[in-house]
């Protein structure tokens, strides 16, 4: 059984606030109420007294007096507010305590990986309690600079497996969200994931691991259609299981794709030549990664988007492979010698790839360039929201800034 969510109570001495605290009390929820310092008329001193006997805990604040109130509302899990008419209008402070108190606590499963560092940094930065699954067995030099990395920003490790569901039910039962960023190989493995959180039963907001292209959007072959089965899969299970969820589509790792101007067979950025794939003119999204982790945590408890696919459409990060090339050719200061390849002869490319990895990357190029799968539906809000529409007040690295830093 899930632990009973602790309850905060503001304006808990007044008319309707009463009845709250009681039937908060009763149902064997801890209870706190925050009572003004000047709250001492005999009548309320009386009321105070009940409330005490039902084990409910007074917090000394004010619903003008900020601090006090980030204080009360970081030792609890909901906030009710049954403040007077009069106060309507002054509830704007509690929104302000609740954004800074930023308790939301947050599980990464996978936080050592390429884009969970990432979050993990993000979630800490901003705040939030962060706890990070480890496996035991995590212990390369280089992951463990990373984890003193993560404590020193007070995240909190806590050792499991995806594997181990016991592990994992015992570290969903100390947070409100939890975020996965596994890799792609244990997409499907995920519906452990989603056993856990149903025996724990308190999670507030579940992020599968997805962190790309909107799979329910995409259009692909193989190889890369079999790779997508496994998200999609876990998809439509977190769904019928009905955890409270976001999918978050960022669309393409800036890091991953723009320091080769998304070229696949060189590693640095090509200064003669390079290959645009089909005609260069579908749009694509390239975000930086702590773009994509700060507004993923923004959106953690977010009810905007709830049970919704947020997708990252910025305009200054949303191009063609025809405006990449020329936004790196103004950089450079130099005409680049292009070859497009066309459609048929990058499906021969595909099957003749001497490598899978090779062809899952070409099958990419596939969908991403010839079809324009990352930009060719309208984000309905049945089902999504856009990222940049949802945080104006989040400024994006776009396609030019990046390759500023690179030329
Ligand atoms: N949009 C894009 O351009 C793009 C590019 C790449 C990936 N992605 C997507 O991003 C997501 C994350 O991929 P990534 O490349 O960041 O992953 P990654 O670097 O491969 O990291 C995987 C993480 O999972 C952890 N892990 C592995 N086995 C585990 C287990 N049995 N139990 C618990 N944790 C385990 C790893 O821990 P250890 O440190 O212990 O190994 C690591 O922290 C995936 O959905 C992937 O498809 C998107």
């Amino acid at each position: 059984m899930a632990e009973k969510s602790k309850i905060l109570i503001i304006g808990g001495t007044g008319y309707i606030g009463k009845f709250i605290v009681e039937a908060s009390a009763k149902a064997g929820h801890p209870t706190f109420i925050l009572v003004r310092e000047t709250t001492k008329h005999p009548e309320k001193s009386k009321l105070i007294d009940n409330f005490t006997s039902l084990g409910a805990k007074l917090l000394i604040g004010d619903i003008h007096d900020h601090a006090s109130l980030v204080n009360a509302i970081k030792q609890v899990d909901v906030v009710i507010s049954t403040v007077g008419g009069e106060l309507a209008a002054d509830q704007v402070k509690l929104i302000a305590a609740i954004k800074e108190a930023g308790n939301v606590k947050i599980l990464i499963i996978g936080g050592t990986g390429y884009i969970g560092k990432f979050i993990v940094e993000a979630s800490a930065k901003a705040g939030h309690p962060t706890f990070i699954l480890v496996r035991e067995t995590t212990k390369h030099p280089e992951k463990s600079k990373l984890i003193d990395n993560f404590t020193s920003l007070g995240a909190k490790l806590l050792i499991g497996d995806i594997h181990d569901h016991a592990s994992l039910v015992n570290a969903i039962k100390q947070v409100d969200v939890v975020i996965s960023t596994v890799g792609g190989e244990l997409a499907a493995d995920q519906v452990k994931l989603i056993a856990a959180i149903k025996e724990a039963g308190n999670v507030k907001r579940f992020l599968p691991s997805e962190f790309g292209t909107d799979v329910d959007h995409v259009n692909a072959i193989e190889p890369a259609k079999s790779m997508y089965k496994g998200k999609i899969a876990i998809r439509r299970a977190v769904e019928a299981a009905k955890i409270p969820h976001t999918f978050v589509s960022c669309n393409l790792f800036a890091g991953y794709f723009l320091p080769t101007v998304c070229q696949l067979d060189i590693d640095m950025a090509p200064r003669e030549k390079l290959n645009i794939f089909g005609d260069g003119t579908p749009k694509a999204v390239f975000v930086k990664e702590e773009d994509i982790a700060s507004v993923t945590i923004k959106a953690v408890d977010d009810p905007r988007t709830l049970n919704k696919t947020l997708i990252f459409r910025p305009s200054g990060n949303t191009v063609s492979f025809n405006e990449i090339v020329s936004i790196w050719e103004s950089k450079i200061g130099k005409t680049l010698e292009k070859t497009y390849v066309s459609e048929e002869q990058l499906v021969k490319k595909i099957q003749e790839a001497p490598t899978f990895g090779l062809s899952i990357e070409l099958a990419l190029m596939h969908f991403i360039f010839i079809n324009g799968d990352l930009t060719n539906f309208e984000i309905e809000p049945s089902f999504g929201v856009e990222a940049s529409g949802l945080y104006p007040e989040h400024k994006f690295t776009s396609v030019d800034e990046y390759f500023a830093t690179l030329a």
